[in-house]
Order: C-alpha cells, then sequence, then structure tokens
C-alpha cells in the first residue's frame, strides 16, 4: 500500500476467497442490488481536487462494482446516477456529469456484452442533452440481447414525480372508460412506475449508500418498501470489493419478514 493510499483507505483487506464464499453459499445475494453512489465531492474535496474528479473516480467504481454484482449473481444493480434534483448543481458539473454516460460507455460496451450485461434506465431520458441520450440508447441496442445482469442507471430520475406520473396514467385510463377507480392496486400502480419491466425484480432487496448519509434522496420511494439499508461512510470513488463483500455480509444476516411473524 504506498504512502497515498494508506493515508486515505479506511480499510480491510478484500477476502481472497470471495468466489470460493459465494460458491460455498456463505452470502445471501440480493437479487436487485440498488446503490445511491454518494460522496465523489468530498473524495474530491479531501484531496484538493475539483468536484468532477471525484465523478471521475465514480465511474470507474460503478464498472469494479458491476464486475463484482455480475460475479455474485446480483440480477439487477441499480445505481442512482443523475436525479431531478441534480440539474440544480453548478453548470459545468452538470455538464461533466452529462458527459460520464459517454465516456462510460465509449469505455465499457465491449466488457459489458462480454459479460452478458444488459443496460438499463429508469428516468426521464428525453430531457439530456442529445449525446447523452444517444449514448444511453446505443448501450441499450447494443447489450438488449444479454440475459445476465441488468445494470439499471436511475438518470434524471426523481421518484416522486415518478408516482405521481404512474397516478395520472391511471387517471388517464379511469378517465377513458378503460378502468375502474376500484381496480387500481398496488401492483397496477407498480406496473406504470418505470421500474415496472423489471416485474418482480422491481423492488431492491438491498439498497446501499456510501459517504456516511443515510436517507433515501428520492430514489426508488414506492420500491424501498421492504428494502433492507446498508449505509457505509466509504467515499463512493473508494467503495471496494472489501466494502462489496461487506454489504453483502451484512444483508446476509438479515431476517426479512415483510411484516409477518417468522415461521
Ligand atoms: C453524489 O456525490 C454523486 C452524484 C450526484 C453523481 C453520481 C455519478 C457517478 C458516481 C458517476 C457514474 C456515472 C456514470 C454514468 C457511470 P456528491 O457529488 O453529492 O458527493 P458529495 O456529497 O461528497 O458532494
Amino acid at each position: 500500500m504506498s504512502f497515498f493510499s494508506g493515508m486515505f483507505s479506511t480499510k480491510k483487506a478484500a477476502s481472497p476467497s470471495f468466489e470460493a464464499a459465494l460458491a460455498a453459499g456463505e452470502y445471501k445475494v440480493p437479487k436487485h442490488l440498488a446503490i445511491i453512489m454518494d460522496g465523489n465531492g468530498r473524495w474530491a474535496k479531501k484531496r484538493h481536487l475539483p468536484r468532477v474528479a471525484g465523478h471521475k473516480e465514480g465511474m470507474e467504481t460503478v464498472k469494479r462494482v458491476t464486475r463484482l454484482a455480475s460475479k455474485a449473481g446480483v440480477q439487477v444493480l441499480t445505481v442512482y446516477a443523475f436525479s431531478t434534483e441534480n440539474w440544480s448543481r453548478p453548470n459545468d458539473e452538470v455538464k461533466f456529469l452529462m458527459k460520464l454516460p459517454v465516456t462510460f460507455f465509449d469505455t465499457f460496451v465491449p466488457e459489458l456484452i462480454e459479460q452478458n450485461v444488459k443496460v438499463e434506465t429508469i428516468g426521464d431520458i428525453d430531457r439530456l442533452p442529445e449525446a447523452t441520450k444517444q449514448a444511453v440508447i446505443e448501450a441499450k441496442a447494443d447489450t438488449a440481447q444479454n440475459t445476465g445482469l441488468i445494470l439499471n442507471f436511475a438518470l434524471n430520475y426523481g421518484g416522486q414525480q415518478e408516482i405521481a406520473d404512474a397516478a395520472a396514467a391511471l387517471a388517464e385510463r379511469v378517465a377513458a372508460g378503460e378502468l375502474q377507480p376500484e381496480d387500481i392496486n398496488k401492483d397496477l400502480l407498480a406496473s406504470e412506475l418505470t421500474t415496472g419491466f423489471l416485474g418482480d425484480l422491481a423492488n431492491p432487496d438491498l439498497i446501499v449508500r456510501t459517504s456516511g448519509e443515510e436517507r433515501l434522496s428520492n430514489f426508488l420511494p414506492y420500491q424501498a418498501a421492504y428494502s433492507e439499508f446498508y449505509f457505509t461512510d466509504v467515499f463512493w470513488p473508494d467503495f471496494d470489493q472489501a466494502d462489496f463483500e461487506a454489504a453483502l455480509a451484512a444483508y446476509t444476516k438479515r431476517d426479512r419478514r415483510f411484516g409477518k411473524v417468522k415461521a
């Protein structure tokens, strides 16, 4: 470990036998893992770097975690890449964040194809700058046939708006006489959310948030009703295999009862 990495690193070594532990069934693996990737700005500040340097490094962490999630057998990995509230950040930062998907897919789609990973998105991608939107559309098309991990980017996503949009869509169907108000139930509403295409996998089993913040920040509020939460102080750019294993280990110990009593 270099002086520099030692100075900033907070952790324990990655287990060399992660694959062995997975093969032995030592981890309960969430089918849908969702991540609030927080702390990029603070990671950069700590190094006297501009905030965007944290986002750039954070992009590398997305690659690392995609590989780990795929290896672990996670079926859906949803990452909160840009919220509807993030538009109010300084212009230069927004511009940089909008370029990241282009760089990410330019450099990573061949590996995603090799790893059988399928790219999906939730959120309103129509309002993204044209180049960003095109990069996303191409990445989805290039990986559409893949059957492994679904790497789902929340891009220009806001959970409350998503619920309002679903309610409006159902209200229109009622107004058109296609639906009765009493036909509306939680499953029908869920099918109208932008995660509807995920079917049974729409609700995250585990939501991880990095950087010590402990809130949802408008991320999947409907879908998170029974999610487990895992918070870590680690800044997203530093989130590594050991942190991933720690999150899985914590999830493995959780007793999920979904409001019922244990049998
Ligand atoms: C939160 O950190 C992070 C974001 C708002 C952006 C997340 C984007 C990435 C991790 C890059 C990956 C994106 C793609 C498309 C691969 P923050 O800036 O709020 O950090 P702070 O709270 O320390 O200021």
